[in-house]
C-alpha cells in the first residue's frame, strides 16, 4: 500500500485519504501509517462507520490499550477500552460525567506513572457547528525556546493532577472530581520529554500542572502560564473541525490538545476514544 496523504497544517496533521481502518491491514501497510503517525504527529481518517469491536481493534494495533481504571466512570458500560466523551444525558437525566471532559490543554493521562502514547478519537454525533478541538505540536514549542529558557526547564517536574477544571454545576461533575483525585495521586513529569521512539525532545505541560516539584504554586504560575501559552501559539497549533465517523488519532509524547466548548450545548457532541498505553514517565508526588 502506498499511503495517500494530504497535510492539515503547516505545524501538525495529515489526512490519510481513501482508506478503511476496519478491513484487513498487513503488517507492511500498517507500518506506513505509522510511520505517518511518528512523523506528522496527529493523522485523520474520515467517513470511518465501523462497529465499536473495530475501533477497538484498529487501536491495538497501535499498541496495548488502556481499560480506563484511573477513570472508571467515564467508559462505556460494555467496552472499557473505550472512554466516552459525550454531552448526551444519563437515562435518569442527570448531566453526563464527561460532558466537560478535555476543556484544558492536557496530554492524555499526564497523571499517571504511565502516560499514554496516542489516543484514537471517533466522532458520533457532532454539533452543527463548533466543539472543535485544538492541537499543538510540542516539539515545535520546545525548539522555539531560546538557549536560556531550554537551560532553566532541563532539570524542572511539573506536577499533573486529574480532574477536569470545568465542572457541570451539579453534583455529580463534583463527585467526579473528587472521585479521581483519590485515584489519582498528583504525578510529577519531566517538563522536557525525549520522545521514545523519534528521539525528539517534546515540551511536556499544559493545564493540569499546578506546580513544579520542589516549588509552591505561587513561585510556578507564572512559567507555567509562560510555557503554555507559548506552546499554544496559533504557528504551533492545528484546529481540526469534526465530521462524523472522524477517526482522529494523535500522538501524546509530543502534543496536547483542547476540547473547545464553542458550541450550543443542546446539541449533542458524542465521542468515544480509545488510550493506547506508554511507557512509564513520573513520580508519584505525596
Ligand atoms: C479528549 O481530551 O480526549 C477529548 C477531546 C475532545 O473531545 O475533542
Amino acid at each position: 500500500m502506498s499511503l495517500k496523504l494530504r497535510k492539515l497544517s503547516y505545524a501538525l496533521g495529515a489526512e490519510v485519504c481513501a482508506i478503511d481502518v476496519s478491513q484487513p491491514m498487513s503488517e507492511q501497510s500498517f507500518g506506513e501509517i505509522y510511520r505517518a503517525f511518528l512523523d506528522n504527529n496527529i493523522l485523520l481518517f474520515r467517513n470511518q462507520d465501523i462497529t465499536r469491536s473495530q475501533h477497538i481493534e484498529f487501536s491495538r494495533r497501535f499498541g496495548e490499550l488502556d481499560r480506563h481504571e484511573a477513570l472508571p466512570r467515564d467508559r462505556h458500560p460494555q467496552y472499557p477500552e473505550l472512554l466516552m466523551v459525550t454531552n448526551e444525558p444519563k437515562p435518569d437525566g442527570s448531566p453526563s460525567d464527561t460532558k466537560y471532559t478535555g476543556r484544558q490543554w492536557h496530554s492524555d493521562m499526564s497523571f499517571t506513572t504511565a502516560p499514554s502514547l496516542g489516543s484514537l478519537l471517533k466522532s458520533y454525533s457532532v454539533p452543527e457547528v463548533g466543539g472543535d478541538t485544538l492541537f499543538a505540536n510540542m516539539y515545535l514549542a520546545y525548539e522555539a525556546l531560546s538557549d536560556g529558557m531550554k537551560k532553566m526547564i532541563a532539570g524542572l517536574h511539573g506536577v499533573h493532577q486529574s480532574g477536569t477544571r470545568k465542572l457541570a454545576n451539579d453534583n455529580t461533575g463534583i463527585a467526579r472530581q473528587e472521585e479521581q483525585k483519590k485515584l489519582n495521586p498528583p504525578v510529577a513529569q519531566p517538563v522536557v520529554r525525549v520522545h521514545p521512539e523519534t528521539g525528539r525532545k517534546a515540551l511536556y505541560i499544559g493545564e493540569k500542572v499546578s506546580r513544579f516539584d520542589g516549588m509552591t504554586e505561587e513561585e510556578s504560575k507564572p512559567l507555567i502560564g509562560y510555557l503554555v501559552g507559548h506552546a499554544t501559539r496559533p504557528e504551533f497549533v492545528y484546529r481540526h473541525q469534526w465530521c462524523k465517523d472522524d477517526i482522529l488519532v494523535w500522538d501524546n509524547r509530543c502534543t496536547m490538545h483542547q476540547a473547545l466548548g464553542d458550541f450550543d450545548e443542546t446539541q449533542l457532541r458524542h465521542m468515544e476514544r480509545t488510550t493506547v498505553l506508554g511507557t512509564p514517565s513520573g513520580y508519584v508526588v505525596t
